[in-house]
């Protein structure tokens, strides 16, 4: 199981306190690694619940090579992001949703989970522990990442004997190399993402190397990511392999509806409620590929992602150009909500934000 590689790290140490930023040319980070001083870890049996978790010095883990996530992908992963304030404070955007979908995963994966207390509570510590890695405001943001594994040595098909919670964090910018500039996505038909039964639903890492053969192949082709059918009539839109989808057609807004085989994002149903206050309709339903063809408007949301606009979507060798709106499109104006609201520059009026 992962190594806990040293002493835990006394608090006395007021890592919030430590302003100044780490040597990292804060104009030009992308979406990749790069390892900042912490990480936390905690473990328990199959048979205990976590107790007492610590922040360690970021570094390689060792694990069993019989782990079951290793043989099994009995292995979850979240999502988070912490915005530096003006004026030096961290913002953290609805970790406990994560939290929760974290204990909805690990349900269906038979495995031991942090409480949401718990998970909240490491993600503080994570992010105040690598503070000097958080972007200036307005230049990105702490990725945060929570995982949650198998880490005991098992050889029969069966729940691991010992789990392990880390948590570690990376600087990031954009996701897409394209920056901002609107996706272009292409239909996946031949590759499924999830299917009905399945563990599309929850953030599950099995999930996600299997698509990489079609995201491979549609970015060798020039595309940003695919979007999924679903695996039974290839007919109904499913999800982005990094993010939801949602179209816009007479200013109704519509995404599918999460039954299973879609990832329950936090951006996505923060986005839904954003757009509810500002007045749209918005539905969560089955959508037919081809309605694509009349949408005014397609967008992603994702934590990595934020809200992406779409400029195109190929299905079936036919390409589907939308309105890029600029300031003007309903995308830009939920994202500006967002982002307004995580970077602390909106009023929270929703108690989505905790400040550290
Ligand atoms: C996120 O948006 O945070 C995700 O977990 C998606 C991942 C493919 C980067």
């Amino acid at each position: 199981s992962p190594q806990q590689t040293s002493e835990p790290i006394a608090y006395s140490r007021n890592f919030g306190e430590v302003d100044e930023y780490a040597d990292v040319d804060w104009d030009n980070i992308g979406f990749g690694v790069l390892p900042t001083d912490y990480m936390y870890i905690m473990k328990c049996s199959k048979d205990e619940n976590f107790e007492k978790g610590q922040l360690n010095p970021y570094g390689n883990v060792e694990i069993s090579p019989a782990a079951g996530v290793l043989n099994y992908g009995q292995g979850l992963y979240e999502g988070t992001k912490a915005q530096r304030t003006g004026d030096g404070r961290l913002l953290l955007f609805r970790p406990d949703q994560n939290a929760i979908r974290m204990r909805q995963g690990a349900e269906r994966l038979c495995m031991r989970a942090p409480s949401v207390d718990q998970f909240v509570d490491a993600v503080k510590q994570i992010a105040r522990a690598n503070k000097r890695w958080t972007p200036p405001p307005g230049k990105g943001s702490l990725y945060i990442r929570p995982l949650l594994m198998g880490s005991g040595p098992i050889l029969g098909l069966a729940p691991a004997p010992e789990y392990t919670f880390l948590i570690f964090a990376s600087p990031v910018g954009n996701y897409f190399k394209e920056g901002i500039a609107p996706l272009n996505l292409y239909v996946e038909t031949e590759y499924d993402r999830a299917s009905p039964g399945g563990a599309g639903g929850v953030k599950s890492i099995t999930n996600y190397a299997p698509v990489l053969k079609a995201i491979t192949r549609a970015k060798n082709r020039g595309f940003s990511d695919v979007l999924y059918l679903d695996s039974v009539n290839k007919k109904i839109l499913e999800e982005v392999s990094s993010c939801n989808i949602f179209i816009v057609k007479n200013n109704v807004i519509s995404t599918p509806s999460t039954a299973g085989t879609i990832l329950s994002g936090i951006t996505r149903k923060s986005v839904i409620e954003i757009a509810r206050d500002h007045g749209y309709q918005v539905k969560e339903r089955v959508i037919p590929v081809n309605e694509l063809i009349e949408a005014d408007e397609v967008f992603c949301t994702g934590t990595a992602v934020g809200v992406a606009p779409v400029g195109s979507i190929t299905y079936q060798h036919k390409r589907v150009e939308f309105r890029v709106g600029g300031d003007q499109s309903v995308s830009s104006e939920l994202y500006s909500t967002l982002v307004g609201i995580q970077t602390g520059v909106i009023e929270d009026k929703k108690g989505w934000i905790i400040g550290i």
